[in-house]
């Protein structure tokens, strides 16, 4: 039995980045390394939430104690997304290939001299834009990232309008801060009537004080 403010409610988390195949062997990846889902997950848990945990290839191990759903691909994670439905709140923190290789080869590519390989693009389906604009079913409380490096609550704001999220959590990814893959984060969190900023903190400190919001959100 937990207790706290979070108890009895599903929060979904997606983390870590997707692994997109090229062939049996090789893959188009990103750097995340699925620290701040981890972080966060813990926070909501330490709260009393039960977390479904959707992740990727990460390089952190997943939070002990949340039901966790391993995926490579991004097609992966909406599937897993959609089937943890329906959530009391679902928190976006995976970093999502933008694009798959459009057919990938069932077989593994041979190098030949002299010749390259081209590779064609699809674009994937953007999760949080889709269960955001969801109509029934909509998680009540809907929170997406973002990692920005100037302008940051224009853009926040407009990408929150764009995918029709409720809250986007902005990270200040300026490569001068060593935050990305670093163990702190400065964080703007951008909201239909307000903002939130934050002076930078560690992710640990992050994620106990947007698991607090999102309780406050809930109560
Ligand atoms: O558009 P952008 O990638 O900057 O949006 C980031 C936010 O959208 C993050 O919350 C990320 O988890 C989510 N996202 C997603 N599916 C995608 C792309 C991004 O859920 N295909």
């Amino acid at each position: 039995l937990t207790a706290g403010p979070l108890a009895g409610k599903r929060i979904l988390v997606t983390s870590g980045p997707t692994h997109e195949p090229i062939d049996p062997v090789r893959y188009i990846a990103n750097r995340s390394s699925g620290a701040q889902g981890t972080a966060l997950a813990q926070a909501l848990m330490a709260l009393g939430a039960e977390v479904v945990f959707v992740t990727g290839p990460a390089s952190v191990a997943p939070p002990a104690g949340a039901q966790v759903i391993k995926v490579e691909t991004a097609a992966e994670m909406l599937t897993a997304v959609e089937g943890t439905l329906p959530v009391d709140a679902a928190v976006f923190a995976a970093a999502v290939a933008d694009w798959r290789v459009a057919s990938a080869s069932g077989q593994k590519i041979k190098k030949q001299a002299g010749k390259l390989p081209t590779l064609e693009f699809a674009e994937n389906p953007d999760i949080l834009a889709r269960v955001s604009q969801m109509g029934q079913g909509r998680p009540p409380l809907v929170v997406g990232f973002a990692a920005e490096t100037n302008d940051v609550i224009e853009n926040a704001t407009a990408k929150r309008a764009r995918k029709g999220c409720d809250w986007i959590v902005a990270n200040d990814v300026r490569p001068e801060t060593g935050i990305m893959g670093g163990t702190e984060n400065k964080v703007t969190i951008v909201r239909a009537d307000d903002v939130l900023d934050w002076p930078r903190m560690s992710k640990a400190e992050v994620s106990a004080k947007l698991a607090a919001e999102i309780a406050a959100a809930l109560a």
